[in-house]
């Protein structure tokens, strides 16, 4: 039986020849090999005419072009694992190549990096290949295109797999930042008596991406932003943000905590929402030139407990933004009174987490006294933390957490769900839509949402 704490004896990578199998996975699995934590055999599975050499030849150049100082010797042991099977997925014969690779595996891990109209075929396949048993799945997200396909697809993979064999991978639960906002949190207890409705005026994240679709065309316009980041990546750290504290920190503990409070987040009104499309979207290879898809999103929702109730949350993501960045912050209520009439009263009162993805930093906003006669400010940053980028990629560490049987990284389905609830409602291409040029902060709609809030806060390059 392979369950939590058995590792995976071997690796069965799905969508071998995709780009997300190229950009993420296989440097993920050179790094890991780096630290010999791969084992000994990784079959890609894809349909692409390939052998055994092209699919080690691709895993050559990808691994060099996205992990340049990679070392040779490493390199061609990753390499040393590699084996391919060529096949269509509804066929038979695929999966019988597989099983034979598979011989003597007992407990295998299979990596879905395939389209999720694809998940259903695969999934069916393994059990009909008998190849299932013992085994482990990863499934990358979206996991369904709303509420009800997320729990169909449930229900066709808990046919073949138990949930603890189930791994759904949400990469923003590997990042080091992520994690840290978790433990920043809960080890420090000053923030504690500040962290409710009587203390906090608004929460806000922003996701803000400096270039566009590029070559995911297709996939994009399938997708959109609430699909792409808001319902998983964005409401996770969400989650994190808001959850109570768990009676200890162990899987499920910090999982039921993360499901309960995203139960608790109102599902969004589309009067609470605006949806943007930057201009030029249409020209990308792969978009229909009629395309209504949001390449941003910034809404507006609240929690209904005890802790949040009636304080706003504003959630913003968008392609083709003026910046590169991932920031939270969590504004705390300005003084009863204010005593020091200042005609542009700077920001201050917060506190902002930046998630990356060059740079991470911690900061606290305070107004301090300017020199000279006026009692007036301005705002300092106390800088709680500041580093690079993780060390270790999110791929990485959750293949590797995969791999060994650890789950408390990926999303469980009733946390899934919970989410898919919150954005069921505005996932409707026919709501209104606004264009809005590259480089900027969206379309101004927009502002309107935070407007009584004090407006959006747009991250520093
Ligand atoms: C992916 C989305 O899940 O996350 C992409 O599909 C997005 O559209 C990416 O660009 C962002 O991840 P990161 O780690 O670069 O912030």
């Amino acid at each position: 039986m392979n369950d939590r704490n058995t590792a995976a004896d071997a690796l069965v990578l799905f969508g071998a020849s995709g780009d997300l199998a190229a950009k993420k996975i296989l440097p993920a699995l050179y790094a890991l090999e780096r630290r010999r934590l791969l084992p000994s055999l990784v079959l890609g599975v894809a349909k692409s005419g390939w052998n055994t050499d092209d699919f080690r030849n691709h895993a050559r150049t990808a691994i060099t072009a996205h992990a340049p100082h990679a070392a040779t010797e490493d390199v061609t042991r990753l390499l040393g694992h590699l084996s391919y099977v060529d096949g269509d997925y509804r066929e038979e014969a695929t999966f019988a190549e597989v099983a034979k690779h598979l011989k003597g595996s007992k407990s295998p891990l299979f990596y879905l990096a395939i389209p999720p109209s694809l998940f259903a075929t695969v999934i069916e396949g393994l059990h009909r290949g008998r190849i299932d048993k013992g085994g482990r799945v990863v499934v990358e997200k979206p996991f369904g295109r709303d509420l009800t396909s997320a729990q169909e697809l449930n229900k066709i993979v808990r046919r073949v797999f138990a949930e603890e064999q189930i791994y759904r991978i949400d990469h923003y639960l590997g990042k080091e930042p992520v994690q840290n906002l978790l433990y920043f949190r809960f080890a420090n207890g000053f923030l504690e008596p500040l962290w409710n409705r009587n203390h906090v005026r608004s929460l806000e994240i922003t996701m803000a991406e400096n270039f566009g679709v590029e070559d995911r065309g297709a996939f994009y316009d399938e997708v959109g932003a609430v699909r792409d980041v808001v319902q998983n990546h964005l409401l996770q750290v969400l989650a994190i943000l808001t959850m109570e504290p768990p009676v200890r920190f162990e899987m499920e503990a910090v999982r039921d905590e993360k499901a309960k409070v995203l139960s608790a987040v109102q599902p969004v009104r589309p009067e609470a929402l605006v949806r943007g499309q930057y201009e030029g979207y249409h020209q990308v290879p792969g978009v229909a030139p009629d395309s209504r898809r949001e390449t941003f999103v910034a809404l507006r929702t609240q929690i209904d407990t005890w802790r949040w109730s009636g304080v706003p949350i504003f959630i913003r993501a968008g392609k083709q933004l003026g910046v590169t960045a991932t920031e939270v912050l969590v504004r705390w209520n300005d003084p009863p009174r204010d005593l020091f009439v200042e005609p542009v009263r700077a920001l201050s009162n917060y506190v902002r987490f930046r998630l990356g993805p060059d740079r991470v930093e911690i900061g606290l906003g305070a107004r301090v006294k300017e020199n000279g006669e006026a009692m007036s400010g301005r705002l300092v940053e106390l800088e709680v933390d500041r580093s690079s980028s993780d060390e270790e990629t999110p791929y990485e560490r959750l293949i590797g957490d995969a791999l060994r049987g650890d789950p408390v990284l990926f999303a469980r389905q009733d946390a899934v769900e919970a989410s898919w609830k919150i954005v069921d409602g505005i996932l409707d291409e026919r709501l209104p839509l606004y264009l809005y040029k590259p480089n900027s902060m969206g379309p101004t709609e927009a502002l309107g949402l935070t407007a009584a809030y004090g407006g959006w806060y747009d991250p520093h390059p």
